[in-house]
């Protein structure tokens, strides 16, 4: 057999150039189309970062107000993609729901011949758009039906992250809850190749839809060593219940060998450069809410856990916190994250079939050397 170098995982392999986002975990850094995140997420509203990720530009005062009118536009939900969910058992987990509401988006928006199923630039740009703005309908009205509620209108008063709080709750929310959530939103919206991201790449390399991708980029990221973590860092926090409780906890999860949930990164070994943003966020609010105990257990589990194992939270760690003190349901966490990112994957998709090569790695047989039937019959 000749020596071949695996890459499992793709660890470390670069597959593609990007001009979208750059991650250096050298200097502890992300940039969206060049600029930190941290800067964006201090000083812009969600839907100028979408049409940065987009178009590579922030967008002038006469682009935003457009981008808004349109996101305005196509903020309900329709009666088609409202019947499809509520078809759904309400036991189905979120992401379950959010991956089918988005494929039946997609069959109701095809165009029938699989030819032209890729579509134009500008067809896939209005695609993101309209996607991007029904999705916080989708996420709030998920929430909702799961407590009982009614799916409730969209205001057009009310800028993105307002309205989706809005949709959610029922109730307009402080302007420290609604900062801290745009926040979020722009601190999960893109990160180069990660998991989701190539899911979408690589669906869109085939020359299928936007859709599609979009709906295999959701499966991927349901899984709890992606975006599914900042569910499970609640039930972390929910199990160990207050900080005197973390050195026990710590000594039987480790001492049982299981990982803890919202630390650890494939790229930033030294520490998620978006935790310091959204860990201001989380302090707003827990000065907002008086609730010190939630900052308490956040900072002894983060102490002890880097303490003994040298491995920093990532961005999931203090955004669970965060959407529980907000009020969401722990469930809803990771469908907040499509809402998000939804913004990245179809920045990717567009780049990709902007100059697209189909996505067909190699593997290394290692299976049975050839053999044959021989006249092999099956038997007991
Ligand atoms: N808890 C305990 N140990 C950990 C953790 C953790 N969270 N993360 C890594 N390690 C340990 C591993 O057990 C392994 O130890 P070993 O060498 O003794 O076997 C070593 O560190 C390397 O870990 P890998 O999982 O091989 O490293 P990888 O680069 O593949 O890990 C990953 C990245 C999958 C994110 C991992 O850190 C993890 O599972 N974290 C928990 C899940 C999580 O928070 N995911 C969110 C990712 S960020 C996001 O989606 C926003």
């Amino acid at each position: 057999m000749t020596e071949v170098d695996i890459k499992k995982g793709l660890a470390g392999v670069v597959v593609d150039v990007t001009a979208i986002s750059k991650v250096n975990p050298e200097t502890n850094s992300l940039l969206y189309r060049g600029y930190p995140v941290q800067e964006l997420a201090a000083t812009q509203p969600f839907e100028a970062v979408a049409h940065l990720l987009w178009t590579g530009n922030l967008p002038t005062a006469a682009e935003l107000a457009e981008l808004r009118a349109t996101e305005r536009q196509h903020r309900a939900l329709s009666p088609e993609v409202k019947a499809a969910i509520d078809i759904l058992p309400t036991t189905a987990h979120p992401m379950d729901e959010v991956r089918t509401a988005v494929s039946v988006i997609g069959a109701l928006d095809a165009t029938g011949d699989v030819m032209d199923a890729a579509g134009t630039p500008e067809e896939n740009q209005e695609r993101a758009i309209r996607l991007w703005a029904q999705l916080p309908a989708i996420v709030a009205y998920g929430q909702r039906r799961r407590r009982g509620e009614e799916l409730i209108a969209p205001r057009d008063d009310l800028d993105y992250s307002a309205n989706f709080l809005w949709m959610t709750f029922g109730e307009e929310q402080h302007e420290i809850v609604v900062d801290a959530f745009n926040r979020s939103m722009t601190l999960y919206a893109e990160h180069s190749f990660n998991a989701s991201t190539f899911t979408s790449r690589v669906i869109a390399s085939t020359l299928s839809d936007l859709y599609s991708a979009v709906t295999g980029a959701i499966g991927a990221l349901k899984g709890p060593l992606h975006g599914g973590a900042n569910e499970a860092v609640l039930h972390i926090f929910d199990a160990i219940g207050s900080a005197e409780n973390v050195t026990p906890w710590l000594d039987e999860a480790l001492g049982a060998k299981r990982k803890i949930m919202g630390f650890g990164h494939r790229v930033y070994k030294r520490g998620d450069s978006r935790v310091p943003t959204m860990k201001a966020a989380l302090d707003t609010l827990v000065t907002h809410y008086d609730r010190p105990e939630v900052a308490a257990l956040y900072d002894a589990l983060e102490s002890e856990f880097v303490a003994r194992k040298g491995i920093y939270p990532n961005l999931d760690y203090p955004s669970g916190p965060a959407y529980n003190l907000m009020g969401f349901d722990t469930l809803t966490f990771t469908p907040l994250f499509v809402a998000a990112r939804v913004t990245g994957w179809t920045a990717h998709i567009m780049e990709q079939l902007a100059s697209n090569a189909l996505i067909r790695p190699l593997s290394e047989y290692v299976g049975p050397a050839e053999r044959h039937i021989d006249g092999y019959v099956a038997t007991d």
